[in-house]
């Protein structure tokens, strides 16, 4: 076995900026807790929050490692003392609290996951932010029923392209937001019935067309601000909101005339604060619901571009940019 060494190249920024603060660094390899495992890094996932970190204004919830990324893909090189489940040379992916960009990374072993049989180590990274995040927003909180109709703003999104995959597991209708043919074509191609390129269309009415006037059961919304009064006009009788992040604002005007004659349903949720106990319990579910389709070849991971660790200011780029569709992914430790 590899023995592990005391330093490691990360991205670990001195202050906030633009990407050009992503530089390679060396840090301290960290030391896992008794329920944790160390994993060394293949590859991480990127994330828009991380985007918000390195721009400093991510509400960083205490004790969080300042190294950014929140989903990783690596060999297990160490456990802790109280975890039965993993041993060295096993191949996960985990949702981590930060600290993903760097050849190792320690994960609570509860939040690791098995890699799919027959996944790469670089697709598989890019799964766990967002499924965890749109499991727990569009099943848990939304209560999304098969034979529902969803509306998912950003379709092509990290989290938009999870939202599909999912949604089409549940047996759901979607219909999508984009911001561009190119993207509206995407979606559609990725699973989505209906995308709608929201730079040229209005949403409202597009919805309204597509459900013959009734509205969709359910809204999983990034966007925030004027998007909620008109994401409430979408909804159907028994609708549910469901606020994941707020790049048009975090204040909105409600009418509670439609809340109350359509008996609708706000609620909304933030992945990172939330406890071990709590991303363990989804670890399990998505372990049970969702991995054998991976494994299967019914779902497939949508990666739109892979940059090496220390290009990680290019991968920001990228994303600030927009032109993506699914994940970006940093290539860490061959
Ligand atoms: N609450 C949580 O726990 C949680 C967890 C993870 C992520 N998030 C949030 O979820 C969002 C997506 O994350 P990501 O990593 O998937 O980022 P991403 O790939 O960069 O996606 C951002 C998306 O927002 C879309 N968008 C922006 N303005 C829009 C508008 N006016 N109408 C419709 N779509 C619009 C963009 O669409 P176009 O490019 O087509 O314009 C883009 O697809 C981020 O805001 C992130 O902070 C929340």
């Amino acid at each position: 076995m590899t023995s592990i060494p005391t330093t490691m190249t990360a991205i670990d920024p001195a202050a906030p900026g633009g990407p050009e603060v992503l530089l390679p660094v060396q840090r301290p390899v960290p030391t896992p807790g008794p329920e944790d495992v160390l994993v060394r890094v293949a590859a991480a996932g990127v994330n828009r929050p991380d985007v918000l970190q390195r721009l400093g204004l991510y509400p960083m919830p205490p004790g969080t490692p300042s190294i950014p990324g929140l989903e990783i893909a690596g060999t297990i090189v160490a456990v802790g003392d109280a975890v039965s489940r993993w041993r060295p040379g096993d191949q996960v992916c985990a949702l981590v609290p930060g600290g993903g960009y760097a050849e190792y990374c320690t994960a609570p072993a509860g939040q690791c996951l098995p890699v799919p049989a027959g996944m790469a180590l670089t697709d598989a990274a890019g799964l766990p932010e967002t499924w965890f995040t749109v499991w727990s927003n569009v099943v848990d909180r939304g209560r999304a029923r098969s034979g529902e109709t969803i509306l998912v703003h950003g379709g092509t999104s990290g989290i938009g392209v999870t939202a599909i995959k999912l949604a089409k597991v549940l047996g759901l209708r979607i219909i999508v937001t984009a911001g561009s043919p190119e993207k509206t074509a995407a979606a559609l191609t990725l699973g989505a019935h209906a995308a709608i390129d929201y730079k040229s269309q209005d949403f409202v009415e597009e919805v309204r067309t597509l459900t013959q006037g009734r509205g969709v059961d359910l809204v999983l919304d990034m966007v925030g601000g004027d998007y909620l009064p008109r994401n409430l006009k979408c909804l159907a009788e028994d609708g549910r909101h469901v606020s994941i992040a707020f790049q048009r604002g975090n204040t909105a005007e409600l009418d509670l005339t439609a809340v109350m004659r359509k008996r609708l349903t706000l609620t909304g949720s933030m992945l990172r604060p939330r406890s071990i106990a709590f991303k363990t319990a989804i670890a399990e579910t998505l372990e049970g619901a969702v991995w054998p389709e991976f494994e299967s070849g019914r779902l497939q991971p949508v990666t739109d571009r892979i940059f090496p660790l220390a290009e990680a200011a290019e991968a920001h780029r990228r994303m600030e940019a927009g032109s993506h569709v699914g994940k970006i992914i940093l290539s860490v430790t061959p």
